[in-house]
């Protein structure tokens, strides 16, 4: 796919980088730092593959641990692993701290894995993902032809995906989660909080070990609605955390975050053809896990 402005994914490691700041300029450094970084205790990461629905599960997140359904001022960015400018801001930031990253299981912080530090792993329907990361690199501007068969054909089921492929990153958490001793994992599936959000929540808290009333849980899932989320994001978020991910990226557009917010949406992009040349390369990559996706 022809890129605008020269743009290419960064490489690193056998991946494909998309260009955030730190990793255009040194994605080796900004590895290290997030594989070495120093963790507490009570640190919680929020680990998804792009566009599994990580915004959304961060804000449900910031609520359990603050214990009040209030709206941080902050997007998710600004505690956005791979693409913070200065890792400074985490160092400094008071417990607990909820980190997020797109970036596989094994270059996720040594000490908060060895510690048996809490991770939430979001997973989506890999079709409504593709769907969902399409819009977001057209709206981008990255590319000059691009169509959603290309796409898929040349990224989404080629080897140019962000960092690496959905079934590469699933299948890596899905070793993870069968060493998990300490439990330290919870998974989430983003069609199951879209269907039951009060019992998604009411596990999420349990799993943070926060005590939390029945009532904040439905306030929580109230306003962490797509609908709500979505207004909030553009009428009371401080975007600079965003705004200086994309300055200096070669001129990507300002992404839209809050899309449509549905299951299924893969069917209004999927011919009968992609779908079943998608179904047969899933069958086949997945063939030896047992991982339940939700296609409907
Ligand atoms: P769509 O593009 O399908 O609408 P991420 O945060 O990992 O980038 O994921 C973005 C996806 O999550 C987008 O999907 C976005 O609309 C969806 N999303 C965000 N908040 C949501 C919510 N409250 N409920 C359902 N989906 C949500």
């Amino acid at each position: 796919m022809e890129m605008h402005n020269n743009m290419r994914f960064v490489e690193y490691d056998g991946m494909h980088l998309p260009p955030f700041v730190p990793l255009l300029k040194d994605p080796k450094e900004r590895f290290e730092e997030i594989r070495d970084m120093e963790c507490r205790k009570d640190d919680v990461i929020i680990a998804a593959y792009s566009k599994s629905g990580t915004h959304w599960i961060w804000e449900v997140v910031c609520m359990l641990l603050k214990g009040k359904a209030e709206y941080a001022k902050e997007t998710k960015e600004y505690l956005f692993l791979e693409a913070i400018p200065d890792m400074s801001v985490v160092h400094n930031l008071a417990s607990p701290r909820p980190l997020n990253t797109h970036i596989p299981y094994r270059y996720l912080p040594k000490q908060h894995v060895q510690n048996g530090g809490k991770i939430i792993h979001i997973i989506r329907n890999p079709k409504d993902v593709a769907v969902s990361l399409y819009h977001q690199l057209l709206d981008s501007g990255l590319f000059k032809s691009f169509d959603f068969k290309t796409f898929l054909d040349e990224m989404f089921l080629g080897q140019a995906c962000p960092f690496t492929t959905w079934f590469k990153y699933e299948k890596e958490f899905e070793e993870a989660e069968k060493k998990d001793k300490f439990g330290a994992i919870h998974t989430i599936h983003y069609e199951n909080m879209k269907k039951n959000p009060i019992e998604e929540t009411r596990k999420l808290a349990k799993f943070l070990e926060v005590s939390i009333t029945e009532e904040l849980i439905a306030e929580i899932v109230d306003k962490c609605s797509f609908h709500k989320l979505k207004q909030i994001d553009s009428t009371f978020k401080d975007q600079s955390h965003i705004d200086s991910m994309i300055h200096g990226s070669g001129g990507v557009n300002k992404p839209v975050m809050y899309r449509k917010g549905q299951i299924g949406d893969w069917k209004n992009h999927f011919t009968v053809a992609l779908n079943e040349q998608f179904d047969d390369i899933f069958k086949e990559e997945m063939k030896n896990s047992s991982i339940q996706v939700q296609f409907e």
